[in-house]
């Protein structure tokens, strides 16, 4: 089938190229010029693992390309997927400006019957104002619209695996016809029939995915809803890390024992320092004001909110209750994006905690692997290294503020060794306490044991 995508951010390019390699004939448009240029040039301009490689593979098989003419691509596409920022306005609310300049867009200009698919992320009844906007926009014109929600659960890092194996496919339609053709663009998955382009005939043994068809308002509801209670899981494990901490359990024993329940599951129950990133906060606060708006008082997700918010203070705190003065202290930062495997520090849990130490006169150096050149827009004055020894070297702490995997397997002796003080506060339960106090580090972490304090209390 012949797609459009309008918006060429995140999820316009993992959905572009994912939907060209399972098969259909897909133009990805977006307004910004010099974004498309460096596109039609064959560059990414985001950290996605695996993109360069579906778009570099997609284009090489002539089924997928860029344009800078929004119009120009909805003539070519029989569906036209709009996938622009809804960015958080002042009070909450989602900012759908974008998708309703789209939608006058795409209203001016078809001439052919269009199936429009939503896949930002929208608050509930946006589809049934594009329908509206479709209608008084394309008047003059005669041309068709169907409109269908289609929301996302692509998780960044992961985006392309979750786009091609996904657990669930989510459909909101009002016909027949519009079932059917997103049934026809999403057949190659459903079937497992298309080359998968990051593993091969390897792919990881899944179940089949689940086509789920809805009502429009409710596919939007459930993307609000999925990630709100995400949001919500995360909150508690954290408050459960607290109450550990307090009475002498052990977060890691007490999350992987609820885990094993299948009502309750084993993800996101990760303690540490909170939540962050371009959705999960943002979609809360939307979805609060959707309640709020609808007359139902949803407090217990401004209480997620608030808890999340604490998780920044708590950890500061531990640092000045480890180092006692910050200021003028040399301290090393692991990790500045909001989580392992993506440069993105959008309201990044990492970039909090060093912009708090810094405001209280810290000597601070970070380090990550993807991330230093967004962060250096944020702290131009920041020292900065790709080497995470280097950081180390001298430091009076170091801190673990994204949970890399890569960091597990540095030389930790040796980083021992160099520090001026081996004091060691993860933020993300990254290790195991024991085996950090056996290397010689004093080691803080979220819901263990404080082993230091246990220890001074025994007779
Ligand atoms: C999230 C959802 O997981 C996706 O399903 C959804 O499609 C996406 O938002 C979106 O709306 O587009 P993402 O923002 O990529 O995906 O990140 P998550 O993997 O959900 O992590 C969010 C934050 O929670 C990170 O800061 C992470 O470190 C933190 N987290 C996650 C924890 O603190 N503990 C956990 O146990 C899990």
């Amino acid at each position: 089938m012949r797609i459009s995508v309008i918006g060429c951010g995140y999820v316009g390019l993992v959905s572009g190229a994912c939907l060209a390699a399972i098969g259909h004939e897909v133009v990805c448009a977006d307004n910004d010029v010099s974004k498309i240029s460096r596109l039609q040039n064959g560059e990414v301009p985001i950290f996605e693992d695996h993109l360069d490689q579906v778009i570099a593979g997609a284009r090489k098989a002539g089924r997928l390309s860029f344009a800078d003419s929004v119009a120009e691509a909805v003539h070519t596409g029989d569906a036209v997927f709009i996938c622009v920022g809804t960015p958080p306005l002042e009070n909450g609310d989602a900012d759908l400006s974008a998708i309703e300049n789209v939608a006058r867009v795409i209203a001016s200009v078809a001439w052919s019957a269009k199936l429009v698919v939503e896949k930002s992320t929208v608050p509930v009844q946006t589809g049934q104002q594009l329908k509206r906007a479709l209608a008084i926009y394309g008047k003059n014109h005669g041309a068709r619209f169907h409109v269908a929600s289609n929301p996302e659960f692509l998780r960044e890092g992961t985006a392309i695996a979750d786009f091609l194996h996904p657990d669930r496919i989510v459909i909101g339609v009002e016909d027949a016809e519009s079932e059917r053709l997103l049934r026809e663009i999403y057949q190659p998955i459903l079937d497992g029939s298309f080359t998968c382009p990051i593993h091969g005939s390897q792919c990881p043994p899944l179940g089949p995915a689940q086509f789920v068809v809805t009502t429009i308002n409710s596919a939007e509801l459930i993307k609000h809803a999925s990630n709100s209670f995400l949001a919500l899981k995360i909150s508690y494990a954290n408050l459960v890390s607290d109450l550990c901490e307090k009475l002498g359990a052990n977060v890691d024993e007490v999350t992987r024992a609820m885990g094993m329940d299948p009502r309750i599951g084993p993800q996101f129950l990760r303690a540490g320092i909170g939540f962050g990133g371009f959705c999960l906060p943002k979609d809360v606060q939307a979805f609060i004001r959707l309640a709020e708006k609808a007359g139902v008082d949803f407090a217990m997700l401004r209480e997620a909110e608030r808890i999340n918010k604490n998780r920044i203070h708590a950890f500061v705190e531990r640092v000045h209750h480890a180092l006692w003065i910050v200021k003028e202290k040399k301290i090393g930062a692991l990790g500045l994006a909001f989580k392992a495997n993506t440069d993105d520090i959008r309201f990044s849990p990492a970039i909090e905690v060093i912009g708090q130490l810094r405001s209280e006169g810290a000597r601070i150096s970070a380090t990550d692997p993807q991330a230093i050149e967004r962060a250096r827009a944020v702290f131009p004055d920041l020292n900065f290294s790709s080497d995470p020894y280097e950081i180390a070297n001298g430091a009076d702490a170091l801190l673990i503020l994204t949970d890399w995997p890569e960091y597990k397997s540095l030389d930790w002796p040796r980083i021992q060794r160099s520090m001026l003080r081996p004091l060691l506060l993860d933020g993300r339960n990254l290790f195991e306490a024991g085996k950090m106090e056996s290397l010689g580090f004093e080691y803080y972490s979220f819901g263990r044991p404080d082993r230091v304090a246990i220890s001074a209390a025994k007779p």
